[in-house]
């Protein structure tokens, strides 16, 4: 069992991967591998809305998306990361999720059904909560169980340091590794033990134009 652990932070080895740590090393005490991904600090384009991807079965833009869902398909659970910028996702992460996210829908990739997800943020001071529910969104589109922890997922600091005394903020990074290996245990069990996956229906789709 694998987990995919996206640090969407310009910073390679700042608070968010600080947090996502703590959820990795905890993860591998439970038997999970935890497989980092980091989307590095290029600038990213958001979606241009060009539906390439229904075509090309991938983003028209060959970066750090088209590498991530190449990997995407193999991991059994995500947790996405994200400093808080200006009380919201970072601008990278936040192009990154549109673009990885419609692009899998719209080439039928089927990367994220049904496998359980949590985002993860990290800020100095304020913006935790607004961002936390902008990064669940994605999941909850797709179909995609959310695995919760003990509080919202946050960590406090200005710094690596900072973080690893946020002593409450990591407790609950391990309570969420934790909860995410028990659901993927389960999962695995009740797929041995012959449970089918729910009945799907086609899209109906209604732009609220009569
Ligand atoms: C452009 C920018 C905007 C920021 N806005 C906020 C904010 O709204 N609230 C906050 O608490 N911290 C804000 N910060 C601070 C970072 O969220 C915080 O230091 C975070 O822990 C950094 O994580 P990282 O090391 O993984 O990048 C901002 C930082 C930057 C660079």
């Amino acid at each position: 069992m694998k987990v995919m652990l996206v640090n969407g932070s310009p910073h390679e080895k700042g608070c968010t991967y600080t947090a996502l740590m703590e959820v990795a090393d905890t993860l591998e005490v439970e038997g999970v591998n935890a497989d980092f991904f980091w989307i590095g600090n290029k600038p990213l384009s958001g979606c241009i809305a060009c539906k390439s991807c229904v075509e090309k079965k991938k983003c028209v833009f060959n970066d750090s998306v088209n590498d991530f869902l190449d990997l995407a398909k193999d991991a059994d659970g995500f947790i996405f990361g994200s400093p808080v910028h200006y009380a919201a996702a970072g601008g990278a992460i936040t192009s990154f999720m549109d673009r990885a996210f419609y692009a899998d829908l719209l080439a039928g990739r089927q990367s994220f059904y049904l496998k359980p997800a949590a985002a993860v943020v990290s800020a100095r001071r304020a913006g935790t909560t607004a961002t936390f529910d902008q990064l669940n969104k994605y999941f909850t589109i797709s179909e995609m169980p959310v695995v919760s922890s003990r509080y919202w997922n946050m960590v406090h600091g200005a710094t690596s340091e900072d973080v690893k005394q946020d002593l409450e903020g990591l407790q609950t990074m391990r309570i969420l590794a934790r909860n995410m290996a028990w659901f993927l245990k389960c999962k695995e069990a009740g797929m041995k033990a012959g449970v089918p996956f729910p009945k799907r229906e086609e899209n109906i789709f209604t732009n609220f134009i009569r």
